[in-house]
């Protein structure tokens, strides 16, 4: 039962669709009408400018995070936890309130594994840094994203925490590359869009 409840809440907060909500409020728009289609921060940054794609990469990784956080507030088992974080990008990837079509879960995806343990925090932050590196490297969002998402996830197994996390971080990785199937198909034709800089 306490599963269900922390899986259900994970995912309704998960489920808050930042990224629709801020480019329909603020710019009056659609952002599933928009560049990529999706709802995350980097297709809010194409329509808004930088300070909206980080306020809203922000946003959403607090979302996951701050779920698994509250979880943590009451419940000590990583398996309930691990499926609080899952559920959240679940919810962020499948929102009840977007039709269950949503977003890719990158942002979502490093608020949870950073926040599986607050005081291991360290595999989500090398992974931002990995995203970060790629992206200045590659000029690639999408590309940046896999891979920091995989190395956050490879990252959890080095630094030793319990298996449930580990197997987590590697599902939301896998899930999030299988999101980018579009991006994929168009970084082999070249037309995947780059980031200025
Ligand atoms: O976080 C999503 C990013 O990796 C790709 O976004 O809009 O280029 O599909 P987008």
């Amino acid at each position: 039962m306490t599963a269900v409840f922390w899986a259900f809440a994970g995912y309704l907060a998960g489920s808050c669709p930042t990224g629709f909500l801020v480019a329909k409020y603020i710019k009056g728009a659609d952002i599933r009408a928009f560049g990529s289609g999706n709802i995350g921060a980097t297709n809010v940054g194409r329509l808004m400018g930088k300070r909206w794609a980080v306020a809203v990469a922000v946003f959403d990784m607090l979302k996951g995070g701050l779920a698994v956080l509250a979880a943590s507030c009451f419940i000590s088992d990583p398996t309930i936890l691990a499926l609080t974080g899952v559920c959240a990008v679940l919810g962020h990837n499948f929102p009840l309130w977007l039709g269950f079509r949503g977003g890719k879960g990158v942002a979502t995806t490093f608020g949870v594994i950073g926040f599986y343990n607050f005081f291991m925090p360290w595999p989500a932050i090398i992974g931002g840094i990995i995203w970060y590196a790629v992206m200045k490297t590659t000029k690639y969002v999408s590309v940046a994203s896999m891979v920091g998402l995989l190395a956050a996830a490879g990252l959890t197994a080095c630094f030793g925490m319990p298996r449930p996390y580990t197997a987590a971080s590697f599902f939301l990785a896998l899930l999030s590359v299988w999101r980018h199937r579009a991006n994929i198909v168009r970084l082999k034709n070249g037309t995947e869009s780059k980031v200025k800089s």
